[in-house]
């Protein structure tokens, strides 16, 4: 069989470990893999592929990033996209494609499973951890352990100058990486896109803490939480205006301006640090290795079996599959770990 392997949309650390993986599953069974380049346009463009070969995938578990690169490139968005993916498959054909990317890309995928025929098996990866359908994106552990890291260090310098500082995580709509990270760090207030707060209850929540002698707070903000700063509803806070390459919205800033309106609030002075795309690079910690390998091998195994229109997926300890259409969605945050993290609040 000739399998093609692309990563599409927002990267993140484990990405080559599937690579490598689904590549040297593939080529013990005797199959010959094709990496397609930037995503989705590698599937419509033959000149963006290359041999997947067991040299190509050498040295490359530990390694960040993508050796397939990544683009928002959907062939249904794409003028005559659809066209060019079936010309592709004329002149180059692929028996079966292993898309990884987040929900995004499982929709892709799905509807060209659909729509085409073509066989698609997924494999879930994101930081954000929001996958429906799996109970764990590869690339999460490594996020949380590098949120992690840099919140201890924010710790000590809050306590040496008696401040409150707010760090900003990234997690799109959802509050995977700032409950986790949060909960690992100690923090002293989580806010999550999934749990409705009010700016003035945040702020009566560290004077208490402060009554209580405490003297600095650490607050873990998600980006896409939807806070409410006067009266009416909550709002979420924009980077910009224009949408993302796929179209959504560019969310961001809610950490400075909830710094400035907790110093308004409760008079402690207050600084915001946003992690950014920090949490998204580097190598992979070994649980997303692990993680990464044992999607990718199942990915491979699910092509050669002809099971397609499915995506990989770990539920408890084992790795399994669903089918596309129970993937739709975004996966909340575990309210159970943020009430465990809120006891220490
Ligand atoms: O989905 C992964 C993610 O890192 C989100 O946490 C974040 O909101 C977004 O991607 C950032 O996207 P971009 O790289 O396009 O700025």
């Amino acid at each position: 069989m000739r399998v093609g392997i692309l990563t599409a949309g927002g990267d993140c650390p484990g990405l080559n470990a599937v690579i490598r993986a689904a590549t040297r599953r593939l080529l013990a069974d005797g199959h010959e893999p094709v990496g397609l380049l930037r995503g989705y346009e590698g599937l419509a463009e033959p000149s963006q592929r290359i041999p997947l070969t067991e040299e190509r995938v050498r040295g490359i578990l530990q390694l960040g990033g993508t050796i397939l690169e990544s683009s928002s490139f959907d062939p249904h968005h794409e003028p005559r996209g659809l066209e060019r993916v079936q010309a592709a498959q004329a002149s180059d054909p692929l028996d079966a494609v292993i898309a990884i990317g987040g929900d995004h890309t499982q929709w892709v995928s799905r509807r060209l499973h659909e729509e085409t025929g073509l066989g698609v098996v997924g494999v879930p990866k994101t930081i954000d951890n929001d996958v429906v359908g799996t109970d764990r994106t590869f690339g999460f552990d490594t996020a949380v352990q590098t949120a992690t890291d840099a919140i201890d260090k924010l710790r000590t310098t809050a306590q040496s100058h008696h401040r409150v500082i707010v760090c900003e995580v990234m997690g799109r709509n959802s509050g995977w990486i700032a409950a986790a990270a949060g909960m690992a760090s100690g923090a002293d207030q989580i806010i999550v896109p999934e749990v409705e707060r009010t700016v003035d209850e945040i702020a009566a929540a560290l004077r208490g803490r402060h009554e209580r002698g405490h003297t600095s707070s650490i607050v873990v903000v998600a980006e896409g939480a939807a806070l409410t700063f006067e009266r009416g509803h909550g709002e979420v806070v924009l980077a910009a205006e224009t949408p993302d390459s796929y179209g959504y919205a560019r969310i961001g800033g809610i950490g400075a301006r909830l710094a400035s309106e907790l110093e308004g609030r409760t008079g402690f002075e207050a600084r915001v640090t946003v992690l950014g795309h920090i949490q998204r690079g580097g190598s992979p910690v070994a649980t997303d290795r692990i993680l990464a390998t044992r999607y990718g091998l199942h990915a491979a195994e699910l092509v050669v079996r002809g099971q397609t229109g499915r995506m990989v997926s770990l539920r408890g300890t084992e790795i399994s599959s669903v089918p596309f259409a129970e993937t739709e969605g975004v996966r909340p945050v575990d309210p159970a770990l943020l009430a465990a993290a809120a006891v220490f609040y």
